[in-house]
């Protein structure tokens, strides 16, 4: 296996106890692993080396929350939004409709055209739903296309009741007919609990029922208005529980006792023009934040993680640290992996270099893209090079 030694890192971001934060710092890639990480000085040989120049290093972004199996645009929602229509989740309809009519290379072409996109901005991990099929077949063909560009896929039936159906029947034909078809596709299954979706006994049932398949839970919750997302996400001990926009004390405090961790999604909550999370309370009392952008084309159309983590730092009081935490190993947690979201040894080498010499300066600079590489499982992204 071909070993890469990047050295001269001004500034090397680890996530990691051992090693924290390293100045003049290098790194060993051995195949897809980190393999070692230290002073410049005392760097082994490797049969290739990067000079980063000074630049700094931290780990490739871990986006936790997109839905990137979609087709159509909504930019006349959100220029409504933007003069003062509210957003409801009944806009969802519109891209499960031009969805529905897609191709399946149509819908392949728009995901793989998103991924490239995140990565060449630093995004080296990357989940990804269904959820604008909301058909047995059409739930199908997404997590199938879903899990031929994103390293997770997570099921999302239960994102909207369809025009025309009678909730009860769907919620059981989620249970009944979805969930056994998409089932082997996925490695989540997710709820859009809140009003004008599923309720919380709709959504216990779907979640209880994608547990016993095996499936790892995730919740859109508290993104509208306050809600039983977040107590249910902790009750069946859900990996995470997303937007988390309006807590009440007691989700926090359920949060700061539970496993189950927080995604943020300030970009949504700009897009939406709701206010944004309060994630400096979540910290203080002890839960565990991830960032992530919730790319979609309704209510959050960037696959900016950058952008996240410079709103986390100038809009919600997060240290540039925590921020990039959050949108790293935080994001890695929600996902209940290990060996991502950290510069470890072992770690798989997911390595983002930017064009500064710390991560101060992706809040001090907003607005730049400052991607300069990235590797992700140790392979050199011609895309994020500039
Ligand atoms: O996370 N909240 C539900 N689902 C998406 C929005 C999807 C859409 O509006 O198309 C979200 O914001």
């Amino acid at each position: 296996m071909t070993t890469t030694l990047i050295t001269n890192i001004a500034e090397l971001t680890t996530n990691t106890a051992e090693h924290g934060t390293l100045r003049d710092a290098a790194l060993v890639i051995d195949g897809d692993r980190v393999a070692w990480v230290g002073p410049a000085s005392s760097a082994p040989a490797a049969d290739t080396r990067h000079d980063a120049e000074g630049r700094a290093v931290l780990p490739g972004w871990v986006d936790s929350h997109t839905h990137l199996v979609f087709a159509g645009d909504r930019t006349a929602e959100f220029a409504a939004r933007m003069a003062g229509e509210p957003y409801t989740a009944g806009g969802i309809a519109t891209t499960v409709a031009a969805t529905r009519a897609a191709t399946d290379d149509e819908l392949a072409a728009v995901l793989r055209r998103h991924v490239a996109e995140a990565v060449a901005q630093g995004t080296t991990y990357i989940e990804t739903k269904t959820g604008y099929g909301l058909t047995v077949a059409d739930e199908l063909r997404s997590a199938r296309i879903a899990g031929s560009a994103a390293d997770e896929v997570t099921f999302l039936g239960a994102h909207l009741v369809p025009p025309g159906s009678d909730p009860d029947s769907y919620v059981d034909l989620v249970i009944t007919e979805m969930l056994p078809a998409v089932a082997p596709y996925v490695g989540w299954a997710d709820v859009f609990c809140e009003t004008g979706a599923f309720d919380a006994d709709q959504s216990r049932a779907v979640l209880q029922a994608a547990a016993a398949h095996g499936l790892g839970l995730r919740v859109h919750g508290n993104q509208l208005g306050p809600g039983p997302g977040v107590a249910l996400a902790v009750d069946l001990g859900a990996a995470s529980v997303d937007h988390c926009t309006y807590l009440s004390q007691s989700d926090v405090d359920a949060l700061a006792g539970a496993d189950t961790v927080a995604t943020l999604l300030p970009a949504c909550d700009l897009s939406t023009r709701q206010p944004l999370p309060d994630a400096r309370r979540l910290i203080d009392a002890g839960a565990t934040i991830a960032l992530a952008t919730n790319c979609n084309p309704g209510s959050s159309y960037t696959t900016s993680m950058a952008y996240c983590v410079t709103t986390a730092v100038l809009q919600m009081r997060l240290s540039i640290t925590e921020a990039v935490a959050a949108a790293t190993i935080g994001a890695a947690k929600s996902l209940n992996r290990t060996d991502i979201g950290h510069l470890g040894v072992g770690a798989r080498a997911d390595v983002h270099l930017i064009d500064a010499p710390s991560i101060t300066h992706l809040a001090y600079r907003p607005g730049i893209p400052l991607t300069h590489a990235v590797w992700r499982a140790g392979n050199p992204s011609t895309l994020g090079k500039r």
